[in-house]
């Protein structure tokens, strides 16, 4: 926690609105709205429910054609599965996209191939899901003018990615050349280098126990839209219409985030930029410490992204290095210390077997090699550097 938390959880006992809704609620989508630049905001009860509710909306919305077929979704396979399952919630054929190296993110020319064929299949895609992997942001100028051009909405799962950042479009490149300082970027109304998610039709946020903030559980779903979010703030509190009693024309859901939780999220909210600073700096420190070491890389940051860094991750490259993976992951374990193999890719999980998938073997490589080391804002320099040393001795050990 941040410090201003409780402070704001006594206001919302002092206030007695512990119910779901509340002003609490309110002045946190507000504040998220300001953050982010997005001026839709819907708190909601996780990501994945953002998500949900989402697909939900689009798939009902009257302009949708018909078809015979089950509505279609793209997706990263790199990601988590809360990312994907939404889409099974809805009855969707999902179909997974590979990663490129550049990012580790959505690979936009193997999308484009994708939405190439649906088209000449005669299939339209419903939605396209692209993850903002580790809080490093997608190429989403690339991925929604792909879209745009085969009028698919992109739901940007940006549940990492809070307080990371990219660069709008290549003219602005030209501008702004490596990028500018981070205290630059930290200004959210900055314009050349918006917010994760900002250009999606929609984009998913999460305040799981993990996340670079955290509300214990919960999440945002934002749009420049104003009629996705009323109708998803319906859907989630039960698709109660507006009578004195309970009506009710759709099916919804009960997706809220209830006002006590809410005035956690302001509280974390307020250190946001600090978190992200923190993070990088993590980053930066073991980049320092395992600079010398063959067989070590980190995820890159293509010039157009400021990631937040959410977690550190290396591949390891076992014949330079001496090790495989496995081995660092398992000497760290006898220190007590926790790292976890990255993201197993969603083509590969048994309960998508026989999905289609568009490439597979960039995100294969990094499920096999990469690893995500102790990456949390709490860790001091020393702590970074003992686990650094860790891996550094995991051959010999
Ligand atoms: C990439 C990604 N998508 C979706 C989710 C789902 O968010 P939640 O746990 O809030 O439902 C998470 C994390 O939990 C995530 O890391």
């Amino acid at each position: 926690m941040g410090g201003s938390e409780l402070r704001f959880v006594e206001e919302a006992f002092a206030s007695n609105y512990i119910a779901p809704l509340g002003p609490m609620v309110d002045a946190f989508e507000k504040e998220f709205s300001a953050y982010t630049g997005i001026p839709h905001c819907l708190a909601l009860s996780s990501g994945t429910a953002a998500t949900h509710l989402a697909l939900h909306h689009l798939l009902r919305l009257p302009t949708r054609p018909l078809t015979t077929h089950r509505p279609l979704v793209l997706a990263s396979t790199l990601t988590f599965i809360g990312s994907v399952t939404p889409a099974i919630f809805e009855g969707c054929e999902l179909r997974f996209i590979d990663c490129n190296r550049e990012s580790w993110n959505m690979d936009p020319i193997l999308l484009e191939a994708e939405q190439e064929e649906c088209a000449k299949d005669g299939r339209t895609v419903a939605a396209v899901i692209p993850t903002d992997l580790y809080g490093q942001c997608c190429n989403l100028p690339q991925i929604c003018g792909i879209c745009k051009r085969y009028n698919v909405p992109v739901i940007c799962d940006s549940a990492e990615a809070m307080g990371g950042r990219y660069r709008k479009s290549e003219a602005s490149s030209q501008k702004s050349g490596l990028g500018p300082p981070l205290a630059d970027l930290r200004s959210p109304t900055s314009e050349l280098w918006p917010h994760a998610g900002f250009d999606a039709w929609a984009s998913v946020y999460s305040f799981n126990g993990n996340k670079i903030i955290t509300t214990s559980g919960g999440g945002m779903l934002a749009s420049h839209d104003k009629s996705v979010i009323d109708h998803a703030r319906k859907l989630a509190t039960q698709a109660r219409d507006p009578a004195p009693w309970y009506e009710h024309s759709e099916i919804g859901f009960n997706y809220r985030m209830s006002n006590v939780v809410a005035a956690i999220g302001r509280g974390q909210l307020q250190v946001l930029d600090d978190r992200v600073q923190r993070k990088r700096g993590v980053f930066a420190a073991y980049q320092h410490h395992l600079a010398d070491v063959p067989g070590i890389s980190f995820m890159p940051e293509p010039d157009w992204s400021r990631s937040n860094r959410w977690l550190t991750v290396i591949l390891i490259d076992h014949k330079r290095f001496g090790t495989d993976t496995h081995a660092v992951r398992e000497a760290l374990e006898r220190e007590n210390i926790e790292a976890r193999p990255v993201w197993k890719p969603m083509h590969l999980q048994p309960v998508f077997k026989g999905c289609r998938v568009r490439g597979g073997a960039v995100s294969e490589e990094f499920f096999s090699h990469g690893l995500c080391l102790p990456s949390g804002t709490a860790m001091t320099d020393a702590d970074v550097q003992r686990v650094a040393e860790v891996v550094r001795r995991a051959p010999n050990t």
